[in-house]
């Protein structure tokens, strides 16, 4: 019988077995772009541009050099004057509220839904206000939150709905592809994300053709895509991707189906596997969601004894995230007291992202199962 120290590790995450299964196609890609040196931007972020665009379901993808740049620019479209109001949710990466606090508008919280975790329309109706002119959900783990009562909310009163989908790519909401339901869709391509670039990478999805056209400028130092080379039409930024990452990107794309396909497998192995544990509760998924398990995150109350004794066990675990955004320091003047998000607040404290990724075999997923079971005494 193996000891606790002699068993493999089981990671959250495994970039080179993934690389692995590709590399050949990944490697002719980057020898491409190097060869015609096309190093920013460049044919093969365009190629990569117009097959995301078609797989979201928009007209227009817009390649950029990380998820929250992505965001900026977004917002930036928005022409946000200070005191606007921006109403995001406070379960998420630091990067969702950054980009607002950076552009000079007001950060609002609004607490999440206690089953998905996503950002929560009644509390949203409660905080929006005639100031409000976006509202930021994010498909936290890669569920989408609820967008239609969230999109009536915005019309409502003027606002407009950016998605904040850094960790869903793939997944579906009503059965449309996210990036397509506001007007526009904010993706990070982090390397570990469900589609991951090799570097730094990001996107803007979008129907609007005007805002394209803008983020296109934006990014490129104001500069009016496809016009005169310095000749700035406004304050831009350097925010333009690589073209090394945009040959990864279209690589990797062809196969995001097949990848979330085999994310979904496990995911369900791990729903059955842990089904009828008291005290431990899976991800629930809505009724308008097909995820795409970027996390597979469980709630008990031992989180921490859970997480120590799946460690004994060379099992990785992770918390995403310990803290709820308004009881940060970076965000503590967003107008959120520790204890005005009850829901968000709560989960922090029980939450635990067991591992998941589409090279994970069902052997090391039953391994994680078994010690879950064992812990509960089941
Ligand atoms: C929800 C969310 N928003 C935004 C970002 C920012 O993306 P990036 O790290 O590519 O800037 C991330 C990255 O992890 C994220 O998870």
């Amino acid at each position: 019988m193996s000891t606790a120290a002699t068993l493999a590790p089981v990671p959250m995450n495994d970039l080179a077995l993934q690389h692995a299964t590709i590399a050949a196609q990944l490697e002719a890609a980057m020898a491409q772009t190097v060869q015609e040196c096309s190093f920013i931007l460049g044919p093969a972020v365009v190629a990569f541009e117009q097959a995301y665009a078609a797989y979201c379901g928009v007209d227009h993808c817009i390649g950029v050099s990380n998820g929250t740049d992505a965001l900026t620019l977004a917002l930036k479209c928005l022409d946000l004057q200070p005191g606007d109001e921006v109403i995001t949710t406070p379960h998420t990466f630091g990067a969702t509220a950054e980009a607002v606090g950076h552009l000079g508008a007001q950060i609002v919280f609004a607490d999440v839904e206690d089953e998905y975790l996503t950002l929560d329309a009644a509390r949203v109706a409660e905080r929006i206000t005639d100031r409000t002119r976006v509202i930021l959900p994010v498909h936290i783990y890669g569920h989408p939150a609820d967008l239609d009562p969230l999109r009536t909310l915005a019309d409502d009163h003027g606002a407009h709905l950016i998605e904040d989908a850094a960790q869903a790519q793939g997944a579906r909401y009503k059965g449309d592809v996210v990036g397509s339901l506001g007007v526009a869709g904010c993706f990070s391509f982090y390397p570990g994300k469900n589609l991951g670039a090799y570097g730094d990478a990001g996107g803007i999805t979008t129907s609007d053709s005007a805002m394209a056209t803008r983020i296109r400028s934006l990014r490129n130092h104001g500069q009016v895509a496809g016009g005169a080379k310095f000749t700035y039409g406004e304050l831009g930024y350097n925010h333009r991707m690589d073209g090394l990452q945009g040959a990864v990107l279209d690589v990797k794309l062809k196969h995001l189906e097949r990848w979330n396909v085999r994310r979904r497998e496990i995911a369900k192995r791990y729903d059955e596997g842990l089904a009828g544990l008291d005290g431990l509760s899976t991800p629930s998924t809505a009724a308008w969601a097909d995820p795409v398990y970027h996390l597979y995150v469980i709630r008990c109350n031992d989180r921490d004894a859970l997480a120590a004794a799946l460690k004994e066990r060379q099992i990785q675990t992770a918390v995403q995230y310990p803290v709820p955004l308004h009881a940060t320091t970076a965000f503590s003047d967003c107008g959120a007291a520790v204890g005005d998000l009850p829901v968000t607040e709560k989960a922090c404290e029980q939450i635990l992202s067991l591992p998941i990724f589409p090279e994970l075999d069902d052997t090391q997923v039953d391994r994680v199962i078994e010690a879950v079971r064992d812990f509960f005494g089941a």
